[in-house]
């Protein structure tokens, strides 16, 4: 019997833990990954590499529509390039993080990736029986009617060791203080355009201040496998 495609849309704040998260929850079922966030990270790449001024909107945006974007979206081999270039690296150094709000906060920027988007995850349920796109408008925006919905969060505290842990390789006072500024900065901004610290209605929150790595992809699975109810 054919088994019906599905999308499972995760959302959170930055340090949350969604990204692993969710591309281990992808190689585990089987399913395509979608990280919507390496795409406005790919076109911050590409805007600052072609020199445009990123306050300008309307040249970001004809940035957006033109972006030549080719994105895998295999679990085991995550990888990002823009017009022939390997990005997969680049895209996550701390110059893109600290500019990247600024395109993602631009709304014509946001519609013409989230018509990629839903491209990439029909794409995906055709010929791949689903994907875990993650993100921050996931569940509220890009697939609303995704058959599962899940917000991962975590406090304050936790997410900001896990960014200094990631970027820094430690999470000493000096590593917290310089990536505080940075997490807390983007989240605010970004939170102008995404509604992504408390779960929408139907949305299942999942807080993983206090879990493993481990035990944060069980509790997923858990949503998807109906051991958790909605709420
Ligand atoms: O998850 P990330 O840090 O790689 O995301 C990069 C940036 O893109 C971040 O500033 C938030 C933004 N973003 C967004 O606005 N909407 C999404 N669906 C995904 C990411």
């Amino acid at each position: 019997m054919p088994v019906s495609p599905i999308t499972i849309a995760i959302d959170g704040p930055s340090g949350s833990g969604k990204s692993s998260v969710s591309k281990a929850v992808a190689r585990e079922l089987g399913l395509a990954y979608l990280d919507t966030g390496a795409m406005y990270r790919a076109l911050a790449w590409w805007a600052l590499h072609r020199e445009i001024d990123l306050a300008d909107q309307n040249a970001v945006a004809e940035a957006a529509r033109a972006l030549p974007l080719a994105l895998s979206t295999d679990p085991a081999r995550a990888s990002v390039s823009v017009d022939g270039t390997d990005v997969t690296e680049a895209i996550r150094e701390t110059r893109i993080s600290s500019s990247v709000s600024a395109v993602a906060t631009n709304l014509d920027v946001r519609a013409e990736l989230r018509r990629r988007q839903r491209e990439l995850i029909d794409r995906a349920r055709e010929e791949q029986g689903g994907v875990v796109a993650e993100g921050r408008d996931i569940t509220t925006v890009v697939a609303p009617d995704a058959e599962h919905r899940i917000l991962v969060t975590a406090s304050e505290e936790a997410r900001l060791a896990r960014r200094s842990l990631d970027v820094h390789g430690a999470a000493g006072a000096e590593h917290l203080a310089a990536t505080r500024d940075q997490v807390l900065r983007r989240d605010r901004d970004d939170a102008t355009v995404s509604a992504f610290f408390e779960p929408a209605d139907g949305v299942v929150g999942i807080d993983t201040s206090d879990l493993t790595f481990e035990e944060s992809v069980q509790a997923v699975l858990d949503v998807v496998r109906g051991a958790r109810g909605q709420h």
